[in-house]
């Protein structure tokens, strides 16, 4: 199945997701794992799965992922499987009850990832994953890589 892992990441932490993620869901020749900035439109022509990641920042994702998400052609995605995930802090590690009540409205960066996968046409297979970090910076909090490959492969069983 061929399948395109694009992920942007500022301090290591998504890169490691995403890496996790592509090494959980097959061969080398199926699945590639690209930061976004590597990325060109022509690389999605004939995909059959598309996983986007990016780190939440200021309850969003990246302007990098925006970007590319937005210029991908409307409809383009119809007949391809797609799923989102992003990194952030668990309101758990946040000493802020005014911090935690933004982060109820505003949430985080995986699912408006997936609303637009959504909106170029793409079939969402599994709902938007986020994956910790311990600080502003990281490093990921323990077990999240392993977490990470046990979603890819529940998204391996879904398809
Ligand atoms: C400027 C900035 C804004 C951030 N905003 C959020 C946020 O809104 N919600 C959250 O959970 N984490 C936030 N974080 C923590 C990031 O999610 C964390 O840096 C990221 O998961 C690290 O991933 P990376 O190493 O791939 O860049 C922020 C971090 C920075 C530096």
């Amino acid at each position: 199945m061929k399948t395109l892992i694009v992920y942007d990441s500022f301090f290591g932490n998504t890169e490691k997701i995403a890496q996790a993620i592509g090494n959980s869901l097959g061969s080398k020749e199926d699945v590639e794992t690209l930061r976004v900035s590597d990325i060109k439109l022509e690389q999605l022509i004939g995909l059959e799965l598309i996983i986007v990641g990016s780190p939440t920042r200021v309850f969003k994702p990246t302007k990098a992922i925006m970007n590319f998400l937005n210029k991908i052609p409307l409809d383009s995605l119809k007949g391809v499987k797609v799923a989102a995930f992003d990194t952030r802090i668990s309101t758990v590690d946040v000493n802020s009850r005014f911090l935690n009540i933004l982060v109820k409205l505003f949430g985080y960066a995986a699912k408006p990832i997936a609303d637009k996968l959504e909106k170029k046409g793409g079939s969402l297979i599994i709902p938007p994953e986020g994956f910790f970090v311990k600080d502003s910076e990281g490093p990921l909090k323990d077990g999240e890589p392993e977490r990470a490959a046990d979603w890819a492969k529940l998204i391996m069983k879904k398809i």
